[in-house]
């Protein structure tokens, strides 16, 4: 198969199912090189390195992650003490990729927040982990207590003269802890709100100082970039931008699961050569390619490269790059439903447009799969992803739970109609 021959896979290609690598595991294969070769460097050098590999955030916005470091006062003058969050809240329905790094690799993570505390002069870090991962809680401390004891971690690192302390805090388990302002509201021992951005948490985050916020997939990228040079991680992918991707995939496929594969490779070659296709007697009607708040894209979509800019040109988002499937005998109206409801649930109440806007969503679509629905709510629908679009709620929440709903009404507008015309789910038996 074409996307086996080129591969490489830093990532995961040490991972054992089921198995945890320890730090001797770690380190006999390359472990912790990365971080000797950036101690060797200043940190603005190690910014720009990350810089010129194009690693850009993997858990959903994209944003680039040595311009977001690079944000950071790092001189004698700067606030401290800086803080280096891992975002390990992965609640996007459908996403389950920094799970298995954090189960299967933990010091892999440990070694990039290492380099990333580094690089932006961070005294204190924090792993912000989802409640339901009882599991890699576990990895990670046992992980971080061999840190301590290799002189890894806390003061003087490795000889160097750089102090890192790094802790585990476990989430008390919402969604909204994910956006990285209600993450650190959540920290500081407040209610997980988003805060108003500007300010940044670069310049203004956990207690009011520089902080950054990166995803754990993300994190993991960076021993490998300081490891093996800019060049190589620019030439691992198919796409401008730079490295791998853990891309998965869940619905009626025959193979769901995850795969490293490089930046840039087809929706088809994921959906066909690793998830095997669809399972017998069903057919391909669409997915969401980024988790559940992205947009749908369908049977014409299929060629299109699993990459930023590839993914937002056929007009959704790469997001979180875990596909999830709808086939031809699955009610798109009672998948979105099912969305609206988890997003309205999880909402934080703090703005009234989520708030409101989303039970209003999930009432709707409700009445719609019962049979109740009219054709007016269909309009009322489209207005309803309008008010709840980007710039009219306090965070990304709302307008990422309208985006399965706009596309569906663009692509399965006969469904919805037929449920309305027939005053029940098709179907249902
Ligand atoms: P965002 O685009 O506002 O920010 C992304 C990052 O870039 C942040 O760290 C932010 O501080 C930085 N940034 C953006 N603009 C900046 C500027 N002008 N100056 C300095 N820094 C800037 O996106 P947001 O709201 O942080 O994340 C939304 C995404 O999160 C969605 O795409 C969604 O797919 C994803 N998501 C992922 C989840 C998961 O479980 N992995 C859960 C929920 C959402």
């Amino acid at each position: 198969m074409r996307i086996d021959e080129r591969m490489e896979r830093p990532l995961t290609q040490h991972i054992r199912p089921g198995e945890t690598n320890s730090l001797a595991d770690y380190q006999k294969n390359g472990g912790y090189e990365g971080l000797k070769a950036a101690l060797k460097m200043t940190p603005k050098e190690v910014q720009e390195v990350v810089k010129k590999a194009g690693l850009r955030g993997r858990g959903g916005a994209g944003f680039p992650t040595g311009l977001k470091w690079s944000f950071v006062p790092i001189g004698d003058d700067a606030p401290r003490p800086k803080y280096l969050i891992a975002n390990g809240d992965e609640m996007e329905p459908g996403t389950f990729k920094d799970r298995l790094l954090l189960e299967g690799d933990p010091h892999q993570l440990i070694e990039g927040m290492i380099i990333s505390a580094y690089a932006i002069q961070a005294e204190i870090g924090y792993i912000f982990l989802r409640w339901a991962y009882k599991k890699a809680a576990q990895t990670i401390s046992k992980a971080l207590a061999e840190a301590y004891e290799a002189g890894l971690l806390g003061k003087n690192i490795l000889g160097s003269g750089f102090d890192f302390d790094l802790y585990l805090h476990t989430s008390a388990g919402r969604y909204i802890c994910g956006e990285e302002t209600a993450l650190i509201n959540s920290l500081e021992g407040k209610r997980a709100n988003p805060r108003a951005k500007p300010p940044f948490p670069q310049t203004s985050g956990l207690f009011g100082k520089p902080s950054i916020v990166n995803n754990i997939e993300t994190l993991c990228n960076v021993p490998h970039i300081l490891r093996n040079g800019s060049d190589w991680y620019k030439s691992i992918s198919i796409s401008e931008d730079g490295g791998t991707k853990i891309y998965g995939v869940s619905g009626k496929v025959k193979n769901p699961g995850l795969w490293e594969l490089p930046l840039g490779v087809t929706m088809r070659e994921v959906l066909e050569e690793k998830a095997g296709g669809m399972r017998d007697g069903l057919k391909f009607k669409g997915l969401l390619p980024g988790g559940a708040s992205t947009d749908f894209l369908v049977e014409e979509h299929l060629e299109i490269k699993l990459d930023y800019k590839g993914v937002e040109q056929a007009g959704s988002r790469l997001g979180t790059g875990t596909m999830i499937v709808l086939d031809d005998q699955t009610c798109v109206v009672g998948m979105v439903h099912n969305l609206e409801q988890f997003f309205a649930q999880e909402s934080c109440g703090w703005c009234t447009p989520c708030r409101d806007g989303l039970p209003w969503t999930r009432n709707i679509l409700w009445a719609i799969e019962n049979g109740q629905g009219k054709m007016e709510d269909l309009e009322l629908l489209e207005s309803l992803t309008q008010t709840l679009s980007p710039g009219n709620s306090f965070c990304a929440l709302a307008p990422g739970a309208m985006e399965p709903l706009q596309s569906a009404l663009k692509y399965f507008r006969e469904d919805f109609e037929r449920h309305i015309k027939e005053k029940r789910c098709p179907w249902r038996s």
